[in-house]
């Protein structure tokens, strides 16, 4: 082989690894501006010419980040507002895990498949109330308030079988920072789960003013119970909200969490421990009990809440708002319901339902 020759082998190679670096790079920059503008529709000049299929949203890869959410027919609009602003805001790996009853299913499934989430990793199982049975109080009164959904957190590793690590959170939230961090948050060594502490936020005092002893333990538990005398436990222990856990599920099952979170609820049902004058959901006091001084922290700005109580949500300022990583409305006032403060961030989260059967109720102009 003469010199020359190789010489214009050599040149050809060269010039095919050119090419080749030319078009990874633009493939890259094109995926990054469509990341970057999921609703943009923007068509990039030389899109066409490299490949049609680009316009497509890239397959997310890497480690998964299980989250796992549940859906109430009478709030599904919820859980679609919640996990459009999960998946849009993070380039991760995202799998949801979606927890319904039977007859939601389908309506779901539509909701997903029809619109501009079509193509997250999701899997839809079903709870069946059954299982809580001899565990919720049967005085209509709190059975009334005892949404089976709510009871799902108690059982992730049932819900999440293969995953070491997930993210549990409630379907009244609003993330607006990358999931990832949430995900990354510690759990500390021999630690099954992170919650955000009820004390953690000079905001969260505002509300303690305004609503008794919701931040310690005296207000969700009875302590003249002999039960709850015998734990030990300091009342003026600050509580935390479960509307957001991050979890070690191997940790979960090693200390057999459901099944402790099971023998309080049903000692509840016969010794009636809780506080009567409790606000919250009756998920919380069980939690309490068996993370008692014994579960990590999450960082505040991703568990902003309170937005759903009267005047409470309304003395965040917008700076701040706008700075949270996650908006919970709890309390009574939902941003799908008549009135509530922020609706205009939930908003614009929400994805109309395909099938018309969901609307958010809103105060119009003409009401008073
Ligand atoms: C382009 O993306 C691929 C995979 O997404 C990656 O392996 C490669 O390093 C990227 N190239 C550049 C130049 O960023
Ligand atoms: C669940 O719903 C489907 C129809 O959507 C029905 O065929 C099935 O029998 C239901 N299962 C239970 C356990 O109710
Ligand atoms: C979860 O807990 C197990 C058992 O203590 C531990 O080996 C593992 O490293 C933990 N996983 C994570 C992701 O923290
Ligand atoms: C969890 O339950 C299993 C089986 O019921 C039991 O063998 C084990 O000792 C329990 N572990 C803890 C930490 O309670």
């Amino acid at each position: 082989m003469s010199m020359r020759r190789v010489n214009v082998i050599i040149l050809v190679l060269l010039a095919i690894a050119f090419l080749i670096i030319i078009q990874r790079n633009l493939l890259n920059l094109s995926d990054f501006l469509h990341k970057e503008n999921p609703d943009a529709g923007m068509i990039l000049p030389f899109e066409s010419e490299l490949s049609p299929t680009l316009k497509k949203e890239p397959v997310r890869k890497g480690d998964e980040i299980p989250v796992l959410i549940t859906a109430a027919e009478e709030r599904l609009g919820a859980t679609v507002a919640a996990m459009n602003s999960i998946y849009f805001n993070s380039k991760a790996n995202v799998v949801f895990t979606i927890v319904t009853l039977n007859d939601t299913v389908e309506h779901l499934k539509v909701w997903l498949s029809k619109t501009k989430l079509k193509n997250i990793k999701y899997k839809i199982l079903t709870f069946n109330p059954e299982i809580l049975k001899e565990k919720i109080p049967k005085d209509p009164k709190t059975a009334e308030a005892a949404k089976p959904l709510d009871f799902v957190r108690f059982y992730l590793p049932t819900f999440l079988p293969d995953a070491e690590k997930g993210i549990y959170v409630d379907d009244d939230i609003i993330v607006q920072g990358d999931i990832r961090e949430l995900y990354d948050t510690n759990v500390k060594p021999g630690h099954v789960a992170a919650f955000s502490d009820d004390c953690d936020l000079a905001s969260a005092k505002a509300i303690v003013r305004g609503a008794g002893n919701q931040n310690n333990y005296l207000g969700f538990l009875d302590f003249k119970k002999a039960s709850i005398k015998k734990l030990g436990m300091r009342a003026n222990t600050c509580s935390f909200n479960p509307g957001v856990i991050v979890a070690n599920l191997t940790e979960w099952k090693n200390q057999n969490i459901s099944q402790q979170l099971d023998h309080w609820m049903e000692l509840n049902t016969k010794e009636d421990l809780y506080s009567k004058t409790m606000a919250e959901s009756i998920t919380t006091p069980p939690l309490l009990i068996v993370f008692y001084r014994r579960h990590s922290t999450i960082d505040p700005l991703w568990h902003v809440r309170h937005l759903g109580n009267t005047g409470a949500g309304n003395r965040y300022s917008l700076q701040f708002v706008k700075a949270a990583k996650l908006l919970h409305w709890n309390g009574h006032y939902k941003p799908w319901g008549r009135t509530s403060a922020f609706t205009e961030v939930w908003d614009k989260w929400f994805i109309p339902d395909p099938t018309g059967k969901f609307h958010p109720v809103r105060r119009h102009a003409g009401d008073k």
